[in-house]
């Protein structure tokens, strides 16, 4: 059994999630989903980023405390990810007593390689990103150019991180671990940040007080993303636990495309100098762009996820985020794709051949699930469909996947069409094209279950199996002639009413 920790960003709590926290968050469930079906020891870590000056002054402007206002806004994530079933193992915040001890510790164990030195530093503060920039970073007029706002002035004492020591290390340790970040693109721009030359980074602010204390200089706390990073490691017991940190670390982190520098650079020198193993990956998305800007809370063009749901379901939504955009690309929210997407692919394909199978078993085989048989022309596809199905989620390509997926469901409705049993007379030719066809639908109902946990359960139903489809177990549960027949099958409700 391998062992598989993956993990999201975790996502600031300066407002409610929005439909590009829920993009990264159902990608990361419904790959972890794949790797239980195959058997794997599976973690998943998504959790809250509660510190710093953008948590701070969002407190501020809504009149309350920082750990008050945290408070608020961090269960309306854990709210969200529940209302879209998604299946984390824990939950982390940045505030907890667990988080903080670790943190402390990779800061002092930091401190003590050498790498962390006091400074002054004076430059230009994106306060959305958290983040300094120098002048050819920015925008004419001194603007964000994620964010299109101005910078601000900040000149403090800090302690510094001495990234600029860990270039050469870290292009030879990318060098030994090819296709550490996918997609390969996503990994070049990451190089290219290294090869560009990497300036030490401040890792304290005396600025604010909202934050982890430095612990040897409690004047400072932590800068917000020294903190943030660190919940990767402390969230399975760093400083704290350290046979489950043995166990667990390292993770694959599911990170946008925002967030690279942070993620395959910082990061991976932080734990170089704290003497700790690098991760064992990163999969990159692009953004989900409305109106062709990205969504964020600071442009003001966000969607709320759960406001789709009584629209097409949330295996609806769930299934639209993970097929309509190649992870990695950019992509273009749009309600008419989204609802294009759901009349294609699940209310013509899939709702339809469950209906018709359905309709047909109850007409011609009384109701009852005839065996598929061995040699069935469908048994190549079925095979066809688990390779690129598991290639896909293997690589964090759930576009793929499911377009696997989807090639075994439009090769069932064809061979249905093309032998037309609903004007055949009940007989052994009729058993034979129906046992194929639902064991088709079983396989479709194994393989689609990590993108539609609960839509796949009721599939799985109304073929009249018994158990959760959650619990079969790769490759095993896609090898064809799983289906034993004699199991009564349910027509029920339409899985999903066209729009
Ligand atoms: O950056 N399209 O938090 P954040 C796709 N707290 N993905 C999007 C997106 C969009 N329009 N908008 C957000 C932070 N995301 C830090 C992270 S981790 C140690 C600290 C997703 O709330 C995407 O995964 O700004 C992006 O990287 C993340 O949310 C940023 O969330
Ligand atoms: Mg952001």
């Amino acid at each position: 059994m391998d062992r598989y920790y993956a993990t999201t960003p975790i996502y600031y709590v300066n407002a409610k999630p929005h439909l590009g926290h829920a993009y990264t968050t159902i990608i990361g469930d419904a790959v972890c989903r794949w790797h239980r079906l195959l058997g794997d020891d599976v973690h998943f870590l998504t959790g809250t980023d509660e510190h710093g000056l953008k948590i701070q002054q969002a407190a501020e402007a809504a009149g309350k405390s920082p750990q008050q206002f945290t408070d608020e806004i961090a269960p309306l994530f854990q709210d969200a990810w529940q209302r879209l079933n998604i299946s984390n193992d824990d939950f982390i915040r940045t505030t907890e007593p667990r988080h903080k001890v670790g943190v402390q510790q990779l800061l002092q164990r930091c401190y003590d390689a050498g790498d962390i030195e006091l400074d002054v530093y004076a430059g230009k503060y994106c306060v959305p990103c958290e983040e300094y920039y120098t002048d050819e970073e920015l925008l004419p007029g001194d603007l964000c150019a994620i964010h299109k706002r101005p910078v601000e002035y900040f000149e403090e004492e800090n302690y510094f991180f001495r990234l600029s020591r860990f270039q050469d290390r870290l292009l030879d340790w990318y060098a030994a671990h090819p296709g550490a970040i996918v997609p390969e693109f996503r990994g070049n721009e990451a190089l290219g940040l290294i090869r560009g030359g990497l300036r030490d980074f401040s890792i304290s602010r005396t600025s604010l007080t909202w934050g982890i204390p430095l612990p040897w200089d409690s004047k400072h706390v932590a800068y917000v993303w020294f903190d943030a990073l660190a919940n990767y490691i402390t969230a399975v017991g760093y400083g704290s636990d350290d046979a489950q940190f043995q166990h667990w670390w390292p993770a694959q982190h599911l990170i946008g495309k925002d967030i690279i520098r942070h993620h395959c650079v910082y990061w991976p020198a932080m734990l170089m100098s704290a003497g700790i193993e690098l991760p064992a990956g990163w999969a990159v998305g692009g953004w989900l762009l409305s109106g062709g800007e990205k969504m964020s809370k600071t442009s003001g063009n966000v969607v709320n996820p759960l406001d789709l749901i009584p629209e097409v379901g949330v295996d609806g939504f769930r299934y639209y985020v993970l097929a309509e955009t190649t992870y990695g690309q950019d992509g273009d929210f749009t309600y008419e794709g989204l609802i294009a997407r759901y009349n294609s692919d699940l209310a013509n394909n899939l709702g339809n051949l469950l209906a018709r199978v359905a309709t047909v078993v109850g007409k011609k085989c009384a109701g009852v699930g005839p065996a598929p048989r061995a040699d069935s022309p469908l048994a190549d596809a079925a095979v066809a469909a688990f390779e690129g199905a598991a290639a896909g989620w293997a690589d964090v390509q759930p576009s793929r996947a499911l377009e696997a997926t989807w090639s075994l469901i439009r090769a069932t409705n064809a061979y249905l069409e093309a032998n037309e049993p609903w004007k055949a007379e009940p007989g052994p030719e009729v058993d034979a094209v129906m046992g194929d066809a639902l064991e088709a639908l079983r396989i479709v109902a194994v393989l689609a279950s990590p993108s539609m946990p609960d839509t796949c359960q009721t599939v799985w139903e109304r073929l009249g199996l018994p158990g959760s489809v959650g619990d079969q177990r790769l490759p095993h549960a896609a090898a064809w002639g799983g289906y034993p027949g004699g199991l009564p099958v349910v027509k029920g409700d339409s899985l999903f009413p066209r729009k």
